[in-house]
């Protein structure tokens, strides 16, 4: 089985380089975020601080999670729920973050993790694919960009669903989540140290992938 590790920070831009590859090299796409975010969900339905490492342990035994694939696209099953479309809300991506920092949850998807890249060829994207959940994986690639051209796509994002903000603020926030990622105490952001670092600010999404695929051809060549 190959393995493709895909880490970096929030809104470099991994998610929709690692589908894109995924569906070019016929791998299977594992949004490990997507199950940090499944674990937040069920920790505010249980009206639970997500932040409270002790009760957020308490609720794993309850947890059973799956991922399914339908067209292509991975769905997340939660104790059998298909709960994709719930986990996108900003209030579930602050709960994601939060239990995201707990060890014993880390713990508890090493195993998902590792199971899935035993039986298919994957590329995983996240934050401690390469260091943690697949050290040997064939190819380790590390997407950054810099605050300020995250911050102009989020941006120019936002401003296209209607939402008020400006420029500067969405560069601070995104300063902040970054900092926060690289600072904290269970699994900070580190880039493994064979892993090849692509950085994307002044890419175009089409250039990030032909970059990306020049790295994993070289590698597995
Ligand atoms: O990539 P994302 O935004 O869907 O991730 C949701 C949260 O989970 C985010 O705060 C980072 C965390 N996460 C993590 O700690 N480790 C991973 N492998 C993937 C995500």
């Amino acid at each position: 089985m190959f393995q493709i590790a895909l880490d970096g920070p929030s809104g470099a831009g991994k998610s929709t380089l690692a589908k894109n590859l995924a569906s070019y090299l016929q791998y299977v796409y594992v949004d490990t975020g997507a199950l940090y975010r499944s674990i937040g969900l069920f920790v505010r339905r249980k009206d639970v601080d997500p932040s409270d490492p002790e009760a957020v342990a308490a609720l794993l035994p309850e947890i059973r999670l799956e991922l399914t694939y339908q067209d292509g696209a991975q769905h997340v099953l939660l104790c059998g729920e298909d709960v994709s479309g719930l986990i996108r809300t900003p209030e579930i991506s602050m709960y994601a973050s939060k239990v995201s920092a707990i060890p014993a949850v880390r713990a508890f998807l090493l195993s998902t993790q590792k199971e899935i890249a035993e039986k298919n060829n994957v590329i995983m994207d996240g934050r401690d694919i390469g260091t943690v959940i697949l050290p040997n994986a064939d190819v380790k690639i590390f997407l950054v960009c810099s605050p300020e051209a995250k911050a102009r796509r989020r941006y120019a994002e936002l401003v296209e669903k209607g939402v008020e903000t400006t420029y500067e603020e969405v560069l601070a926030a995104m300063i902040e989540r970054d900092r926060a990622d690289s600072t904290r105490a269970a699994a900070p952001l580190i880039k493994a140290a064979d892993a090849i670092e692509l950085n994307n600010s002044e890419m175009e999404p089409e250039e990030t992938f032909a970059a990306a695929l020049n790295i994993i051809k070289e590698r597995l060549s």
